[in-house]
C-alpha cells in the first residue's frame, strides 16, 4: 500500500543551524499520527516542509507516492492544513472566511456553499456565521481554521498544535470532531503539547528533541517499554531507597524532594514494602512520564 506521507532522512537548515536532522517517517492511510517534541524540536519545520511552505535542504518527502518538490499542484488539492498560528483574515467574517478559501481551490461556487454549510454544522459554528474573526474566542478561532482545512474534503489533514491554548471544553471538542473525521477514513497527522491528547488520538507517535528522532511507536507501546507498569513518586526519600535504585538500574529521577520511580510490578511492590515509610504515590504510568524521561525536564526557551 502507499504510504499517505513518507518522509526521508528529512534536514532543514535555517543558514548554520540544523533545525531537523534527519528524520524519516511513514504514515498509512487512515492513521493519526503525532509529532511530538519540547519547543524547538523541530516541529513546525517539519510541517512546514510537508505542506510545500519551506523548501527541504535536503531528503525527500513524498505524499500519496508523489514527490512535493515535483507535484506539489496535485498534491496540494488532498491535503488540509491547520497552522499553528491563527491565518484567518480578521477583517471578514466565519463563513466568508471559508468561501474565500474555497476560492483557492478553485471549487464551484454552489459546492463551496454547501461544504460550508456542512462545515459550520460539523463544527458548531452556525449562530457565529456573520460574526467577524476579531470577535471570537480562541476556541470558536481554532474550529474555523479547522473547518477552513477541510474545505477541499483533504484526504490528509495536518495539524500544527490544534488544541495550544484552548479551554478543555474547546479541546475535547475538537478531539471528537478529530476522532470522527479518522472514521471517515480521513488521515491525520498532528502535533501537539498535551500527552493526553497525543495518548487519546494517536494511533503511533514520534518523539522528536533537537531535530532528532528519539522514540516511535503506539503510545501503549512506548509507555510499556520506557516507564514500565508503574510511577511511583517517593518523597522524603532516603539513602537505602537510592541504592537498592542504583543497585538494580531501576529507571528513576531524583528531583528536589522526592524521587519518581519507574518499574514493573515486582519492584514495585517491593518499594512498597519497603521504602514507603512516607508519602508514596503509586499510579500509572502515562506518556507524559515517557516524554520528560526522555527529553528531559529543563525549560527550553
Ligand atoms: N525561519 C527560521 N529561521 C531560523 N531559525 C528558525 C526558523 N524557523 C524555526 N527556526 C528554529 O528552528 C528550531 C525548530 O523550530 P520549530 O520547527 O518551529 O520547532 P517546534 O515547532 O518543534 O517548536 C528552533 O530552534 C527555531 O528557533
Ligand atoms: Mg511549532
Amino acid at each position: 500500500m502507499t504510504a499517505v506521507v513518507e518522509a526521508t532522512d528529512l534536514k532543514k537548515r535555517y543558514g548554520e543551524f540544523t533545525a531537523v536532522d534527519g528524520v524519516s517517517l511513514r504514515v498509512d492511510a487512515g492513521e493519526c499520527y503525532g509529532l511530538l517534541g519540547p519547543n524547538g524540536a523541530g516541529k513546525t519545520s517539519i510541517i512546514r516542509m510537508m505542506y510545500g511552505f519551506s523548501p527541504l535542504s535536503s531528503g525527500k518527502m513524498l505524499l500519496f507516492g508523489q514527490d512535493i518538490e515535483k507535484d506539489w499542484r496535485v498534491i496540494r488539492s488532498r491535503i488540509g492544513v491547520c497552522q499553528q498560528d491563527n491565518t484567518l483574515d480578521p477583517d471578514l467574517s466565519v463563513e466568508d472566511n471559508l468561501a474565500v478559501f474555497a476560492g483557492y481551490y478553485s471549487i464551484p461556487a454552489a459546492r463551496a456553499r454547501a461544504r460550508a454549510e456542512e462545515l459550520l454544522g460539523f463544527f458548531a459554528l452556525e449562530k457565529k456565521r456573520k460574526a467577524k474573526v476579531m470577535e471570537l474566542s480562541g476556541g470558536l478561532a481554532k474550529r474555523l481554521m479547522v473547518a477552513r482545512s477541510l474545505i477541499n474534503e483533504p484526504e490528509l489533514l495536518i495539524l500544527d498544535e490544534p488544541t495550544t491554548g484552548l479551554d478543555p471544553q474547546s479541546r475535547h471538542l475538537l478531539w471528537e470532531k478529530l476522532r470522527a473525521l479518522q472514521k471517515t477514513g480521513v488521515t491525520l497527522f498532528l502535533t501537539t503539547h498535551y500527552m493526553e491528547e497525543a495518548s487519546y488520538l494517536c494511533n503511533r507517535l514520534m518523539i522528536i528533541d533537537y531535530g532528532k528522532i528519539l522514540v516511535e511507536d503506539s503510545p501503549q507501546s512506548l509507555i510499556k517499554r520506557h516507564v514500565g507498569d508503574s510511577a511511583i513518586e517517593i518523597e522524603g526519600a532516603d539513602e537505602a531507597l537510592r541504592q537498592y535504585l542504583e543497585k538494580n538500574r531501576i529507571n528513576h529521577e531524583v528531583m528536589d524532594q522526592r524521587i519518581m520511580v519507574y518499574a514493573e510490578n515486582s519492584v514495585a511492590e517491593h518499594i512498597r514494602h519497603h521504602f514507603c515509610m512516607q508519602r508514596c504515590t503509586f499510579r500509572p504510568p502515562t506518556l507524559e512520564d515517557v516524554f520528560l524521561h526522555l527529553t528531559g525536564r529543563e525549560l527550553r526557551e
